[in-house]
C-alpha cells in the first residue's frame, strides 16, 4: 500500500472508522517489528495498556522491543521517543492526543493540529517512523483526519464497513512513492490477515444465477480486482421512485439510469433502484457503467445474466460504449478467474485471451442483447 514500505522518519496517517480495525493493525504492524528486533513505542491514549497487552496477547507473543505507553500528552511521548529512538512510533489516536501548550479540547481542530505538527517534528528531527491513528466518521468529522492530510507524508484509509470480515486499506497520498492500489484484510479471531487473492475473496459469496448480479474487472493502482456488481429494481407506486447507491457514485447511477431509460426504453421511472458493489469495496471507475447498466436491466427483467460473463466500460449519454484505460489488464484478471466470455468497448482488445472469449460492444443496446 504504501509502495515499498515505511520510509524513515516519515509520518503516516492511518484513518477509518471507530472499529475497523486501525488499532488491530498497528498493533501487528508493531509487533512484528518488535519481534524483528526493532524497539516499538505504542502510546494509547484509547486503551488501557492492559487492553492493549490482552489484545497483543490474542494476537501473538510480545516481543520484549514493544513498549506500551498510556500517555495523551505529547511532550511525554516526545520524551520517550527522544530516550528510546524506537524503529516505529504509534500515536493511537491522535484524537485523544493532547499538546498542553495549545488551546481547546483533546479531539478539537487545534488540538488534532498541534498535536500533529509537533508530531512531526519529532519524525522529522529525531528520524522516528510515526503512524498516527485518526477517527472518521460517516459524516467526515471535523477535527477528523481530513484536517491533516497536507500536514501528513503519507494517507492510509480504512475503507467499507466494519460488519464486513473483508476489509480494504487503500493509500490516498504518499509523498514517497507511488499511491499503489489497496490492501485487502480478513478480520478473524487472530487479527488482520492479508487475503492473498482478493478477486476469489470477493467472488466467494456470489449467488449463482441471480438476477442483478455483474462482474466487473475494477482496476486499482497496479492490478485488477474482480467485483461484484449488484442492483435491485423493485416497483413502486411512489412518485419519486427511490435511487439508492453504496459503492458506487450516486451521480453516476442517476446519469445511468436515464440513460436506460431513454436509450433502451427502460421502464425506470415506475422502479426503486438500489445498487450496491459488494464486500464494501467502492467502484467509482466510469469503466463500471456497463456492469451497472447489465446489473440493472438484468433486475429489471428478472434475468440472470450468463454466469460466466465479466464487463466492463464507460457508457456516455448517447448509449455508446466508450473504451476504458487498462483493457488487457481487466481482460487478463477476468479470464484468469475463469470468467469465459468478457464483454468491453470496442474497439479495444478482441479475439480470446486466456480462453476467454472478448465481446466487443459499442451500443448498450448491443449489449443489452446478452440477456434476450
Ligand atoms: P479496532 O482495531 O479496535 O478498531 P479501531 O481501532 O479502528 O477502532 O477493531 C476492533 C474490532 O475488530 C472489534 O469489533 C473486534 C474486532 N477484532 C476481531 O475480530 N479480531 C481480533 O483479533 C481483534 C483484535 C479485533
Ligand atoms: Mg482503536
Amino acid at each position: 500500500m504504501l509502495g515499498g514500505g515505511l520510509v524513515r522518519g516519515s509520518l503516516v496517517l492511518l484513518g477509518g472508522e471507530p472499529g475497523i480495525g486501525k488499532s488491530t493493525l498497528l498493533l501487528q504492524v508493531a509487533m512484528s517489528v518488535a519481534a524483528r528486533g526493532g524497539g516499538v513505542v505504542y502510546a494509547t491514549g484509547e486503551e488501557s495498556p492492559v487492553q492493549v497487552r490482552m489484545r497483543a496477547e490474542r494476537l501473538g507473543e510480545i516481543a520484549e522491543g514493544l513498549v506500551l505507553f498510556p500517555e495523551t500528552d505529547v511532550t511525554a511521548v516526545e520524551a520517550l521517543a527522544e530516550s528510546e529512538r524506537p524503529a516505529l512510533l504509534v500515536v493511537d489516536s491522535i484524537q485523544t492526543a493532547v499538546d498542553p501548550d495549545a488551546s481547546g479540547g483533546a479531539g478539537s481542530v487545534v488540538q488534532v493540529r498541534a498535536a500533529t505538527t509537533r508530531l512531526m517534528r519529532v519524525a522529522k528531527d529525531l528520524g522516528v517512523t510515526t503512524v498516527v491513528v485518526g477517527h472518521v466518521t460517516k459524516e467526515g468529522a471535523i477535527a477528523g483526519p481530513r484536517v491533516l492530510e497536507h500536514m501528513v507524508d503519507a494517507v492510509l484509509y480504512f475503507e467499507g464497513e466494519r460488519d464486513h470480515v473483508l476489509r480494504v486499506v487503500r493509500a490516498v497520498k504518499n509523498r514517497f512513492g507511488p499511491v499503489s492500489g489497496i490492501g485487502m484484510f480478513e478480520m478473524d479471531e487472530g487479527g488482520l490477515r492479508g487475503v492473498e487473492h482478493p478477486s476469489s475473496a470477493l467472488l466467494k459469496d456470489r449467488p449463482a444465477a441471480v438476477p442483478g448480479s455483474a462482474v466487473f474487472p475494477l482496476v486499482e493502482g497496479p492490478r485488477a480486482l474482480l467485483v461484484e456488481v449488484q442492483a435491485l429494481a423493485s416497483q413502486t407506486c411512489a412518485a419519486q421512485p427511490r435511487r439508492l447507491a453504496t459503492g458506487l457514485d450516486l451521480g453516476r447511477v442517476l446519469q445511468l439510469l436515464a440513460v436506460l431509460d431513454r436509450r433502451v426504453g427502460s421502464a425506470l421511472g415506475s422502479h426503486d433502484v438500489y445498487a450496491t458493489v459488494a464486500g464494501g469495496i467502492r467502484a467509482v471507475e466510469p469503466a463500471c457503467d456497463l456492469p451497472l447498466a447489465l446489473a440493472v436491466a438484468s433486475s429489471l427483467r428478472d434475468r440472470p445474466l450468463p454466469p460466466d460473463l465479466a464487463a466492463f466500460g464507460e457508457i456516455g449519454l448517447a448509449g455508446e460504449l466508450r473504451p476504458v484505460p487498462r483493457t488487457s489488464l481487466r481482460v487478463d484478471e477476468a479470464s484468469r478467474l475463469g470468467f469465459a466470455r468478457i464483454m468491453c468497448p470496442a474497439p479495444g482488445a478482441s479475439g480470446s485471451s486466456g480462453g476467454a472469449d472478448v465481446i466487443p460492444v459499442t451500443t448498450l443496446e448491443e449489449a443489452l442483447r446478452v440477456l434476450d
